[in-house]
């Protein structure tokens, strides 16, 4: 018999709560405080706990942080009120399996308990070694992360591997949702199976159903031949339903049927199609609130999140930017055939200052950007885009004997670049010193150039050889060059007029 801890300061809810759960044969024990169900936590073994959140002395979601440290295979459910769904949030967020809106219907209760107790009952009888993540054959993609928060991911997604419940994978965009349901795919028996991936925000709702599920000929105009979808290509393997927070509700009726029957009908046939497949689903989407305003079925989101998997926005794991950048530098010297070192230490700070909004994906057009822009073996504060920048400017502006921010503010601006560059044309040396002839290696991309000590000419050069190298790297398209190398598409066109570059040699 599974044994149960409730929690709650209230205690006619705490007395009901007891007595449903005993009528379903749990054996029940009560707290009336976060504090009190820590104690009796650390004093003994429970399955489970049910846990209310605003109570005296300690939380609720304080509560639930300390009993996961002790023991994290403890379930715990949070009772919230239903004003507060912000704090059942929160409370996923540190490990709780799912949470309940006041008032509880003890049906609905004893019905999550068993679907927790039994998904639990799913993970413990895989392999508890440490995981060593593979993302399939051909990818060249890897997992970083050094992070006790990444670390709990990377257990929870071996331990999901090994078994064939659906997964709703959630966080921010560009958090590593796609990676982690490729690592579930490719960690577990249907590796050899296919990965089949829809977007379900990039299709529009009249296709998504043939799309998925195929059509017969003439199922529909345009419809003018006989089409396997997703499901059944995927048949053996793993689909993954990318932005399911996206579709219609009359989408969400349709995937619910095949969750639940492993079955579907194409568009326009009469023949039901069964299939073996294993659904993955990741959504940036805030689905409390959508079923709460009724976007989105609760029914459906319950079959998804029998496992949920939650991924941390970047700067909540701000020990894990370092290895992503050395990670990246790595991988980017691979591709450009360079040999960037490191990142100087006022960059590293940016980088460890800056919210994120994008996660790693915009680390890691960062990094590509620096490698583009950076002449040195090291990337520097130089090399990283203004929105990084601009954290650190405010502590280097209140230093004046800063050398840094007047570097970054005369490299930086490309306009600024220009009017010096005009100043020379009409053969006006600004700096009204007679440099001679003195010579210093001006190095871009490993390639040394002895250049005339002359600042005008020296930014000259760099400047046509940046543009240049952005060409050769974006193939000589202007937008993606301008795009990538942060250059506005007037100023790069005026600069490949003015040194007489053709972009077409790059192609
Ligand atoms: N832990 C990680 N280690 C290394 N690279 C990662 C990690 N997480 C994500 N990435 C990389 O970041 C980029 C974005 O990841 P992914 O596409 O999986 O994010 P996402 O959450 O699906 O984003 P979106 O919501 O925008 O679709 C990819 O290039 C991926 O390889
Ligand atoms: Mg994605």
């Amino acid at each position: 018999m599974h044994k149960v801890l409730v929690v709650d300061d209230d205690k006619v809810l705490q007395e009901s709560v007891k007595q449903a759960l005993e009528f379903h044969h749990f054996i029940v024990e009560v707290a009336d405080n976060g504090r009190e169900a820590v104690n009796a936590v650390l004093r003994q073994k429970y399955d489970l706990v049910v846990m209310d959140v605003n109570m005296p002395e300690m939380t609720g979601i304080e509560a639930l942080v300390e009993i996961k440290k002790h023991d994290p295979s403890i379930i715990v459910l949070i009772l919230t009120a239903y004003s507060n769904v912000g704090d059942a949030v929160k409370a996923v967020k540190e490990g709780a399996y799912n949470y309940l809106e006041k008032p509880i219907q003890s049906d609905n209760l004893v019905a999550l308990i068993k679907r927790a107790l039994k998904a639990r009952s799913l993970v413990e009888t895989s392999a508890f070694s440490a995981p060593k993540l593979s993302l399939g054959g051909e990818s060249s993609d890897s997992f970083v992360g050094e992070s006790h928060e990444m670390k709990k991911v990377f257990n929870i997604i071996y331990k999901l591997a090994q078994v064939n419940t659906p997964v709703l994978i959630r966080g921010e965009s560009g958090t590593g949702k796609e990676l982690v349901a490729k690592a579930i795919h490719y960690n577990g028996p249907r590796k050899d199976g296919k990965f089949v991936t829809i977007n379900l925000a990039a299709i529009p709702d009249t296709l998504i159903e043939s799309e998925l599920f195929g059509h017969e000929k003439g199922a529909f105009t345009g419809a003018s031949e006989r089409k396997i979808g997703k499901f059944q290509y995927a048949d053996g393997g793993t689909i993954f339903l990318d932005e399911i927070g996206d579709v219609g509700p009359q989408m969400q009726v349709k995937l619910l049927r095949v969750l639940q029957e492993r079955s579907f009908t194409p568009v326009g046939s009469n023949r039901t199609v069964n299939v073996d497949v294993r659904v993955i689903a990741a959504s940036h989407k805030h689905f409390e609130e959508m079923i709460k305003v009724g976007t989105f079925r609760e029914d459906l989101f319950y079959r998804l999140n029998v496992l949920p998997v939650y991924l941390p926005p970047l700067r909540e794991r701000i020990s894990d930017i370092s290895h992503l950048v050395d990670y990246y530098i790595k991988y980017f010297n691979n591709v450009h055939n360079l040999s960037i070192k490191g990142v100087s230490p006022d960059a590293m700070k940016a980088m460890t200052d800056y919210a994120w909004p994008g996660n790693i994906r915009e680390l890691r057009n960062v990094i590509e950007h620096a490698f583009i822009v950076e002449y040195t073996d090291y990337i520097g504060l130089m090399s990283l885009p203004e929105t990084l920048r601009k954290n650190i400017k405010g502590h280097l502006a209140a230093d004046p004997n800063s050398d840094t921010e007047r570097d970054n503010s005369e490299m930086i601006d490309l306009d600024g670049i220009k009017n010096s560059v005009l100043d020379r044309e009409d053969g006006t040396n600004t700096s009204g010193i007679n440099t001679g002839d003195a010579k210093f290696t001006f190095t871009i991309k490993n390639r040394s150039t002895e250049v005339s000590m002359d600042f005008q000419v020296a930014k000259d050069i760099f400047e046509k050889e940046f543009i240049i190298q952005a060409l050769m790297m974006n193939k000589g398209k202007i937008n993606q060059t301008a795009l990538k190398a942060n250059i506005p598409k007037k100023t790069l066109l005026r600069k490949i007029e003015k040194y007489e570059i053709n972009p077409k040699e790059y192609y």
